[in-house]
């Protein structure tokens, strides 16, 4: 593939992905310099920190392949993508309701978790304010280190290959979608991230029968949203555990998502590291919004009444095997218990078997061989989230997610985003001489 000539401009910050995290990142780096130049900065200090982010997507979209009518939050409205770091800006998802004429109406509702529908509106509403900083529709396959201040950031667009330069670059890709071993998205099977644009290929779809595989949040929402848009199909859940698992979102609890946490998380020796992991695994892993669970059970026992079941919970089963023939697929599910075996022929089977974190170093490239890797593998991130380099690297590589090893169970989701990204613009601020930080 081409490679076109470097561009000459080093950028101060390159993000690579325009998601919620680098959204909020180029919301505070704004900030940062109105506040500088409120303070009446001058010259070197004023200078604005230019940015520029890549994303693959030909357009903003937050997990749009799940964005389920109805589906509501799992994240207090307060956990926007600002205002935990600065409760005044005119991004947060309070101006946002303003904005759009809908605050009184809102506060109406009495709730703290929007839909995602409105809150991907919100999203949507931010990045319009920061279009001119985004390159959409390009993918960044690596970086180079150029020399000791800048790196090499290598951009795929359309069929081309683009080098930018830049001081320092924010890693804000999200999570890779998951698929059992051995089992390969198809016609036919599909993973939950892509389960609307698929269904949305099935114009006049009538199925007689769907496999859901999994007991997470997103496999309780596809079973959900199947069995209410396809009233003549019968929807199978199928999963090892006894039931649904409610999400802990208590107080107490909820605390592991506070900036305090991140500090004690990231201080702890490693078993203590663990043990907090696992004391906190149900409030985000394989459990579902309790409101949820109580209404797949109110369905399946009317359907029990009535004596017409097609919502199938399928529990301490397991999927041995599926294969994708021309009529539709076959399912082979165990139940557990007995080792009793059973096929189901389904027109779809969707696997809601969850994410895992993109290993840094697939982009990191050449410049992967001046950071540090701890001996899990797994880059060594700094409390600031930069990755710890060799000493003599002016240039930082910042992650945004991918640090659950390090900075704990907050790193994938939007609790610590707003905060998360004043500290990254803190840092950048302090390691570079133009620029003072102040927010
Ligand atoms: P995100 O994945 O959103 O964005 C990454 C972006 O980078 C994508 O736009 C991608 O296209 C782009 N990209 C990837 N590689 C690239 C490359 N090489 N070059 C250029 N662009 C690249 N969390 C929470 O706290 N509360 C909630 O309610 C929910 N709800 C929820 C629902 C569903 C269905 C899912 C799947 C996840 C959630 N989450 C969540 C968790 C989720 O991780 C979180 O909401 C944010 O999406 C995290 O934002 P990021 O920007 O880090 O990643």
């Amino acid at each position: 593939m081409p490679e076109e000539r470097i561009q000459p401009r080093v950028h101060d910050v390159v993000g690579i992905g325009f998601g919620p995290s680098n959204l909020a990142l180029a919301v505070a780096l704004a900030e940062e310099r109105e506040e500088r130049g409120e303070r009446g900065e001058r010259g070197e200090n004023a200078a604005a920190v230019d940015a520029v982010f890549f994303e693959k997507q030909p357009e903003f979209g937050w997990h749009r392949g799940m964005l389920i009518d109805g589906a509501t939050m799992q994240v207090h409205f307060l956990k926007d993508l600002v205002s935990l770091r600065n409760p005044a800006s005119r991004y947060s998802f309070l101006a946002y309701l303003h904005d759009r004429g809908r605050l009184v109406d809102f506060v109406n509702h009495k709730t703290m978790f929007p839909t995602r529908a409105e809150f991907h509106d919100y999203l949507e509403w931010t990045a319009a304010a920061f279009a001119d900083r985004v390159r959409y529709g390009t993918e960044v396959v690596a970086l180079r280190p150029r020399d000791d201040e800048t790196l090499e950031v290598v951009v795929r667009r359309d069929d081309r290959l683009e080098t930018h330069l830049a001081r320092n670059v924010v890693i804000g890709v999200g999570l890779e979608p998951v698929l059992p071993e051995g089992v390969r998205a198809g016609e036919r099977i599909w993973h939950t991230e892509d389960l609307l644009t698929r269904l949305d290929e099935r114009a006049d779809w009538a199925p007689n029968r769907i496999v859901v595989v999994g007991a997470g949040q997103s496999a309780a929402e596809a079973v959900e949203y199947l069995h209410r848009t396809y009233p003549g199909t019968e929807v199978c859940a199928v999963f090892a555990r006894y039931g649904y698992s409610p999400a802990d979102d208590s107080a107490f609890a909820n605390r592991i998502f506070d900036p305090e946490a991140v500090d004690h998380y990231y201080a702890a020796p490693d078993d203590v590291k663990r043990m907090l992991f696992e004391y906190s695994r149900n409030t985000n892993y394989s459990v579902v919004d309790l409101d949820l669970i109580d209404e797949l059970y109110r369905r399946a026992y009317a359907e029990k009444v009535a004596g017409a079941q097609r919502l199938r919970i399928l529990n301490v089963s397991r999927v041995l095997d599926v294969r994708d023939g021309a009529g539709g697929a076959r399912v082979r599910v165990a139940f557990l218990p007995t080792g009793e075996v059973a096929d189901l022929d389904a027109d779809a089977v969707v696997y809601a078997t969850g994410y895992r974190e993109r290993d840094p170093f697939d982009l990191l490239g050449e410049a992967a061989g001046d950071c540090l890797a701890g001996p899990d593998g797994r880059p060594v991130v700094e409390r600031d989230y930069r990755i710890a380099t060799d000493p003599g690297r002016a240039w930082g590589v910042y992650l945004q997610g991918a640090t659950e090893h390090s900075h704990g169970i907050a790193s994938s989701l939007l609790s610590m985003t707003a905060v998360r990204t004043g500290e990254i613009v803190r840092s950048i601020a302090r390691r570079s001489a133009r620029v003072t930080p102040v927010v």
